[in-house]
């Protein structure tokens, strides 16, 4: 069956939500007419995105203001989700560093860890059942195109989202004959907000306009594949070729050349 209509007692959960692709995700969930439960860590402007979906959509939106790298937090959330119907999840929270192991704050890489893959597993695992026990549901995976292959100087976020990419398309296997659809988003660069010439980062810098994608066109993307239950979306040139190259060339070739680039993003 896959993704139900919208119901008044169903909600479209999204991790992630007070900026970039969740808030799009958010968004473009409410177009169709989901209510919502929004979650990330800063609650108030949650709190401003659920008024203002609700506002516009009609939708109710609910806010849970909560650490996914707080095991102690996310298991609560997981206990609630778990009693709640719950028909799609977007596993989109996520972030980033970039430059040698070494060197990064060894409590942030953990807790990226803990954020980018151990909280997807225990989002899934929340859900899951109900949906297969209804033979209905929707879990889009938020994995990057960095999942593909060995990244020296981004390594525990290209480890994490291997893991994303690995479990999406392995689940996918699972559970499409039971009614419950799973996509992987694994995109390159996207575009979340303009950002100033004072805080572009190198990756802002380095990487030409035409090569990012835009937060809302690759929500709408992800949810439409996920709507049709879609393997994999890719959106953009630089993710295609990160996905081809990851796929096709040998690692030991692909590690020390992307390597040299991502050397350069952690100055
Ligand atoms: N943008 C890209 O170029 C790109 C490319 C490939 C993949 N991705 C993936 O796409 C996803 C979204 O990225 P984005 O670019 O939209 O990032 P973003 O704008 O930085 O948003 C990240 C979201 O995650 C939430 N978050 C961060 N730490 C959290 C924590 N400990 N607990 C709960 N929520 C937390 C943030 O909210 P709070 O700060 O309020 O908690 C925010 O809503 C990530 O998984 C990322 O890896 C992005």
């Amino acid at each position: 069956m896959g993704i139900p209509e919208p119901s008044s007692s169903a909600r479209a959960v999204v991790t992630g939500a007070s900026s970039g692709i969740g808030a799009a995700l958010a968004t473009e969930l409410a177009r169709r007419g989901h209510s919502l439960i929004l979650v990330a860590r800063r609650g108030e402007i949650l709190q401003t995105t659920a008024t203002r979906l609700s506002d516009e959509f009609g939708i109710d939106a609910e806010v849970r203001a909560t650490d996914l790298s707080d095991p102690v937090a996310t298991a609560s959330l997981c206990d609630e989700l778990s009693t709640r119907e719950i028909s799609i999840l977007c596993n989109n929270a996520g972030i980033a560093t970039f430059g040698a192991l070494a060197e990064l704050d060894p409590e942030y890489e953990r807790a990226q860890v803990r954020l980018n893959t151990v909280a997807v597993h225990d989002l899934t695992l929340a859900v899951l059942p109900q949906m297969v026990g209804r033979g209905s549901g929707g879990i889009l995976m938020v994995g990057s195109a960095a999942g593909n292959m060995p990244i020296p100087h981004n390594a525990t976020y290209a480890a994490s989202k291997a893991f994303v990419n690995s479990f999406s398309e392995s689940l996918r296997g699972e559970v499409s004959g039971q009614g419950v659809f799973v996509t992987l988003l694994a995109p390159g660069p996207v575009r979340t907000h303009t950002p100033s010439p004072e805080e572009a980062s190198t990756v802002d810098r380095v990487v030409p306009d035409f090569l990012w994608n835009s937060s809302e066109y690759v929500a709408t993307l992800s949810l439409d594949a996920l709507q049709r239950n879609k393997m994999r979306v890719v959106p953009g040139l630089l993710s295609k070729a990160m996905s081809v190259a990851g796929g096709y060339t040998p690692r030991k070739f692909t590690a020390p050349i992307v390597g040299t680039f991502y050397r350069k993003f952690g100055d």
